[in-house]
């Protein structure tokens, strides 16, 4: 097989990518470990940015995401008794829509098949070779067959557990890490969310968020500890904790049912420079992981995707390989804004266990601050809307 950009990884970043190729007439083959049943199954992020948006429109995969998404112009902070909304539009003159991970992917996959583009699915032991070189290939197997795919780049989209990354020498890369010490616990229920929009709430029980995915499914989650398990929690478990976090009038009117998806993740920070070694180049999870809180990490694998494309595009309509040479750079000045946004939007509403009571004041003045200056809200919603790329 031959291609001109070889895409590992069926997520949302490879998606978007081949589909943006495609409209300039860019050929990408697109290797997937899963089935798309599977990759579709897996819940993840929410909100997404309007820039996200808007590539999704020039992808020309925007449709269905206009006619279902949720434009919510504000969220709600609720902290130790009080609570207070920030006004996206008021603020920032943008708003940001609420439309699953799971539906973007489906109208990524539906326009890939529509459009009849090549998705090599279940490939096993997906392997990049000379990247370094002007020649890379991919090889993979499926069922006992190996293939081999020839290709002039290849986009490294397979996700934070991904080959490609690690394909990277570690004496080409360095990578920054913080984890932190605790996970969320998010479940799903179709159940009528508790408001019409978002509730990011601080306790002293620990962080709650209250979500959504559309008029009759919704998404809560809250901290719970790194060692806990979800079948450690029954749905009335949950149900009474996330209750007990909540601002008591949105307590008593949660409508609850039993979950249809329960699961745990770790909050962790990663960031590998550069994200470009030869012909391969990076994109979303592979290079980067935020913590959930303010929602950035698919919204940072669509700017790494608007970057990536662009400079391809450019290279093959001019030869002028200005834009992927500075892809690395373009990206991270990105990924690292949004690195720092969700850093601190986490520190802002989760316990930590070594709290010291100092630290516990400079968390609720650092609310209170948010809560009562207009410049410190409209730096908080330029943020959440996501910064211009
Ligand atoms: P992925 O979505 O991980 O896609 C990578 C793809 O590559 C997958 O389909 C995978 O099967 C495939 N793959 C992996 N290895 C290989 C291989 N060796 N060969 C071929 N294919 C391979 N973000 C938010 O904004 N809000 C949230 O609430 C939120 N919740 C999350 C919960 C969890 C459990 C996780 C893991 C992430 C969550 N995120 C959330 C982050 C967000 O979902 C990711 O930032 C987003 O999925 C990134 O897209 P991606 O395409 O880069 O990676
Ligand atoms: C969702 C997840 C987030 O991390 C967030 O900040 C907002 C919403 C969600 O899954 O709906």
């Amino acid at each position: 097989m031959r291609t001109q950009v070889a895409i590992i990884g069926g997520g949302p970043a490879g998606l978007l990518l081949g589909q943006l190729l495609h409209r300039c007439g860019i050929d990408a083959v697109v290797i997937e470990r899963k089935t798309r049943d599977h990759v579709l199954s897996r819940i993840r992020a929410g909100v997404l940015e309007t820039g996200f948006v808007r590539l999704m429109e020039e992808a020309g995969v925007a449709d269905r995401l206009h006619e279902r998404g949720l434009v919510h112009h504000g969220t709600r902070i609720a902290a130790h008794g009080r609570s207070f909304r920030v006004d996206f539009s008021d603020l920032t003159g943008m708003p940001v829509v609420v439309y699953g991970q799971t539906e973007v992917t489906r109208d990524l996959y539906d326009a890939r098949e529509a459009a009849g583009l090549a998705t090599e699915f279940r490939a096993e032991g997906v392997a990049i070779h000379g990247a370094d070189t002007g020649n890379p290939h991919v090889t993979f197997s499926r069922d006992g067959t190996e293939f081999r795919v020839d290709c002039d780049f290849v986009a490294g989209c397979d996700g934070f557990h991904g080959i490609s990354r690690q394909t990277i020498p570690l004496s080409a890369r360095t990578e920054y890490e913080k984890t932190y010490p605790f996970g969320w616990l998010g479940i799903l229920s179709r159940t009528p969310p508790v408001d019409h929009e978002l509730i990011y709430a601080a306790s002293d029980r620990g962080f709650a968020l209250c979500s959504m995915r559309n008029a009759n499914l919704s998404r809560y989650y809250i901290q719970c500890a790194l060692s806990d398990h979800p079948e450690d929690w029954s749905d009335a478990a949950f149900w009474d904790e996330l209750k007990r976090r909540l601002p008591e009038d949105v307590a008593d009117r949660m409508v609850t049912g039993p979950s249809i998806e329960k699961s745990i993740a770790p909050l962790r920070s990663l960031v590998t420079e550069p994200m470009q070694w030869g012909r391969l180049f990076l994109c979303g999870d592979a290079a980067h992981i935020v913590p959930p809180t303010g929602a950035k990490g698919l919204n940072l694998a669509a700017s790494d995707v608007h970057y990536l494309h662009r400079g391809l595009a450019r290279f093959y309509e001019t030869g002028d390989a200005e834009g992927i040479d500075r892809y690395s750079e373009q990206a991270l000045l990105q990924v690292w804004k949004a690195e720092r946004f969700s850093w601190w939007f986490s520190g802002l509403l989760h316990r930590y266990p070594d709290m010291a009571p100092f630290d516990l004041k400079m968390q609720q003045a650092e609310i209170a601050f948010l809560r009562d200056n207009r410049a410190q809200q409209r730096a908080f919603a330029e943020n959440y809307v996501g910064l211009p790329y």
